[in-house]
């Protein structure tokens, strides 16, 4: 069945784990995804972006959504838009029937230049005052992250909170994010704590420490009943990045969240864990591989199932390792 954020995670925190949030595009996107949650039981949330709209036609996400609840009944998903830029991007998301969506109002409407409080404060309130009204949850977000234009990470040293990141804006001020949810009265909160978009987030191994779990702490100290959200959270696995590079793709040497930084951030309130590249990534490889060692090979489902069963593959990964799995 079709469910909202709130209700997710609401179930969430109180078994105390977290829930990955994957990015679709398409059929097989969806289809790996929920055969995923299906065999281990786990509820899902999947998320589709402004570019994710453009591509696939809102009409065609819409009736993939509903097929794969039809399909999957006895599983909980939630639909929800990945960074919306206005309220009417949201509003369109939610006359589309996606059940949560996000007004990224941390940026302006062109999706990269940081915009301030009153702005955040405005666009966020007008979309919480409208969803509601119908039901459907909200994620706000409060600090900078990354780059989302060149998917370039902001914490290249290796040492995420003590190099950049230690720059105000980059990391969120727990007083502020109070205040940011008294007014605008969200479900969820994205916060800024040492990750970014994309696979190149850090240029070395990381020590261990790359997201501030302090800040991500200290927020959940203070507002126990608002869901975080941690963007950028792909582990851009070595794995992943060899088979690529295996089988001629050019990617750089980089390094991604480790998965033991995202469970103590579940352990500290983070309830939805946003991963796109690394679904990327998944596909990629096994679309590689196909069409390299058979080069003969031009049926798109010959190499499209490898990619879902290596999709499927990651996402019981992660249900596994946030605790989502039984969840159901
Ligand atoms: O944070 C952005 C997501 O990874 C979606 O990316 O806008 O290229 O669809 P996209
Ligand atoms: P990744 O690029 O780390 O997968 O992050 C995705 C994301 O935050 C989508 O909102
Ligand atoms: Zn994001």
């Amino acid at each position: 069945a079709r469910i909202t954020l709130r209700q997710l995670l609401d179930h969430a925190a109180e078994k105390c784990y977290g829930v990955p949030a994957f990015n679709i595009n398409n059929m097989e996107q969806a289809l790996a995804i929920m055969e995923a949650a299906d065999s281990l039981d786990a509820p899902a949330i999947m998320q589709a972006s402004r570019g994710a709209r453009a591509y696939a036609n809102d009409i065609m996400l819409k009736h993939i959504m509903d097929a794969v609840v039809e399909i999957y009944p006895h599983i909980p998903v939630c639909v929800h838009l990945d960074h919306g830029n206005a309220p009417s991007s949201c509003i369109t998301a939610i006359q589309a029937g996606f059940t949560s969506v996000m007004m990224d109002g941390s940026l302006k409407a062109d999706a990269k230049t940081p915009a301030d409080w009153d702005y955040n404060v405005g666009v966020t309130k007008q979309v919480t005052e409208m969803a509601h009204l119908g039901g459907v949850s909200v994620e706000g977000e409060l600090g900078v992250l990354g780059s989302l234009e060149t998917g370039m990470g902001e914490a290249e040293d290796g040492h995420g909170a003590e190099g950049k990141l230690s720059q105000d804006q980059l990391l969120t001020n727990p007083d502020e994010a109070v205040k940011f949810v008294r007014e605008t009265r969200v479900d969820a909160l994205a916060v800024a704590m040492g990750a970014s978009h994309g696979a190149y987030k850090f240029s070395r191994k990381p020590d261990g420490s790359v997201l501030a779990m302090n800040v991500i702490e200290e927020i959940h100290r203070k507002l126990p009943n608002t869901h975080l959200v941690m963007h950028g959270s792909s582990s851009v696995p070595i794995e992943l990045q060899e088979i690529i590079n295996q089988y001629g793709g050019q990617m750089k040497p980089t390094w991604g969240v480790p998965v033991e930084e995202i469970q103590g951030g579940i352990k500290n309130g983070v309830r939805k864990i946003n991963i796109d590249t690394d679904v990327r990534m998944a596909m990629t490889g096994q679309v590689r591989r196909i069409l390299q060692e058979d080069p003969s090979e031009f049926d798109p489902r010959k190499y499209l199932k490898p990619a879902m069963t290596a999709l499927t593959k990651l996402c019981k990964e992660r249900f596994e390792q946030f605790g989502t799995a039984g969840k159901a």
